[in-house]
């Protein structure tokens, strides 16, 4: 998609297959104040009286197209809500954009010219609106069509060829800037869909492992990759990781990303550990066809984590992040591990396999001590881990779980104000006890609360490290579109971790 941001006194000009022009509710048919041009055209091009006529209120959600014959150059216009104005805010208008770039994309328009608004009419800044129109545009025009042979194979920009900004003059610089940005983030969000809706045969660990090398590669040298096949990982002692590997074909990767800005090392610092199970058919502990269809998406989580430090990283942001990604199969190969078996993870501490299928829990085990090896300071992970947090939350939210409330709340927050979000589930202590078992330090299946009692396993590698765990297995894929998410992956978290990385920067 190709962007461009700029400034005309009248949007009559304005060259696309349709113009959006956002309204606030109960304002569609007076002056429409906020940016002068947009406003003048809904007086002289008659939508102001088509919307009086069809009962257009402005509220948030709401479209109506209007015709222009030939009194704009784009012969299309999408009128939408904003809602309320006294209510406005850059998360109504993120909802906004929803209806408007969805109304575009079933319009088949290619070249959409959009008519911001006034960043103080929401109470944002140029930048924000910028990010906010392009990384909606650009996470809304997202389709798999990954094998369709009339496709002549994949092609990720499918809708949207442009997108224009019509803008004040002042704002031009600004919005230009946030315009970018966001389209870099969509861009990311959208490389971990892709990712993630790849079939298990396709995207396995050393198809991840591949990638990060390509990223690093591209990143301008500010990204080192690092990569521990079987070898290494056997001379290292990650007997948890390795454990879950043995029943697959596939050689186990630990992917280690370190990026560093330009100028030097910052003080802050984020490591992201993802879960990356590239198939999960739950090991000798076979899991039923239904549950099993769906699980080459288990590496959702590592698939965030490899987006989000390649768009972080993209935007130069000023703090030091790594992200750790322990991959492999879970499969029932003659060699696979058994239930019962007792495994040395590489923190040192033993645990007995109460469940083949509770393997997400021991990659990550293995994978947080690394990252604590290599010095982090405080942890995110996010991970497919139980199927129980759909009970808690359905499919509008992850749980998050840490061991440190002020950095929990930190990664709430930020997932809050980017729409991805989160409950945060007490940890106490007696659920602690469940993973205890008499054969070895820990089992890897405590019981009910199963949410819980995996985080609880989780926290006992993170040990004293502010970490944060993220249960996404509600939110990682859906089989129906929700927000600005398509059906199929989502890929959650991206924008969360970009968000938290800004703040932990500019602190
Ligand atoms: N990858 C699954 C969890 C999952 C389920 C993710 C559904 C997305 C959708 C995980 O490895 C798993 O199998 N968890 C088990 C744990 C149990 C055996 C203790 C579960 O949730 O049933
Ligand atoms: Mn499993
Ligand atoms: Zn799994």
């Amino acid at each position: 998609m190709k962007l461009k941001t700029f400034a005309t006194p009248s949007l009559a000009a304005v060259v696309a297959d349709v113009l959006a022009v956002g309204c606030f509710e109960g304002e569609a048919v007076n002056e429409g104040k906020g940016y002068a041009a947009s406003a003048n055209l809904l007086t002289e091009s008659g939508i102001a009286r088509q919307a009086a006529v069809d009962g257009f209120k402005g509220a948030i959600g709401e479209t109506m197209v209007h015709f222009t014959d030939g009194k704009t150059a784009a012969p299309r216009i999408i009128m939408f809500g904003l809602g309320p104005r006294d209510k406005a805010s850059i998360e109504t208008f993120r909802k906004a954009l929803i209806a408007v770039f969805k109304k575009a994309r079933a319009m088949k328009a290619q070249h959409v010219a959009f008519a911001a608004i006034d960043p103080a009419s929401i109470k944002a800044d140029a930048y924000a609106v910028g990010e906010a129109i392009a990384s909606y545009a650009g996470m809304i025009d997202y389709e798999i069509n990954h094998s369709k042979t009339e496709k002549g194979g994949y092609k990720p920009e499918t809708h949207f060829k442009k997108l224009h900004l019509v803008v004040d003059a002042g704002s031009v610089k600004e919005m230009g800037r946030g315009l970018k940005d966001g389209f870099a983030i969509a861009r990311s969000v959208n490389l971990a869909r892709d990712l993630s809706n790849e079939p298990g045969s396709d995207c396995t660990p050393r198809r991840m492992a591949k990638l990060a090398e390509k990223i690093g590669k591209e990143s301008g040298g500010t990204i080192e990759v690092k990569v521990l096949g079987r070898k290494a990982l056997t001379k290292l002692g990650a007997g948890a990781l390795l454990a879950v590997a043995k029943g697959s074909d596939q050689e186990p990767f630990l992917i280690d990303m370190l990026y560093t800005p330009k100028g030097g090392k910052p003080e802050a610092e984020l490591t992201i550990v993802g879960k990356s199970v590239t198939f999960d058919s739950g090991g000798l502990d076979l899991k039923p066809a239904d549950g099993m269809r769906r699980m080459y998406r288990d590496m959702s989580g590592g698939a965030v984590t490899m987006s989000a430090i390649k768009v972080i990283a993209e935007l130069g942001l000023n703090i030091q992040v790594r992200a750790v990604m322990a991959a492999t199969e879970n499969m029932t190969g003659g060699s696979a591990y058994k239930p019962g078996d007792v495994l040395h993870t590489l923190n040192g501490m033993t645990v007995e396999v109460d469940n083949t299928d509770a393997e997400g829990r021991l990659t990550l085990a293995d994978a947080i001590e690394y990252a604590k090896r290599q010095g982090a300071t405080r942890i995110v992970d996010l991970a497919t881990l139980t199927g129980a947090v759909r009970m808690m939350v359905g499919d509008i939210a992850s749980c998050a779980f840490g061991n440190n409330d002020e950095f929990t709340r930190a990664v709430v927050d930020a997932g809050d104000s980017q729409g991805e979000r989160m409950l945060n589930v007490p940890m106490w202590d007696e659920y602690n006890t469940f993973n205890n078992t008499e054969m070895a330090d820990l089992k890897n299946s405590g019981g009910a609360p199963g949410s819980t009692t995996a985080a609880w396993f989780l926290r006992r590698f993170a040990g004293d490290t502010p970490w944060v765990h993220l249960d996404i297995a509600s939110v990682a894929f859906r089989d129906r579109e929700f927000g600005p998410d398509p059906k199929g992956a989502t890929g959650y978290g991206v924008r969360t971790l970009v968000e938290l990385a800004r703040r932990l920067a500019s602190k």
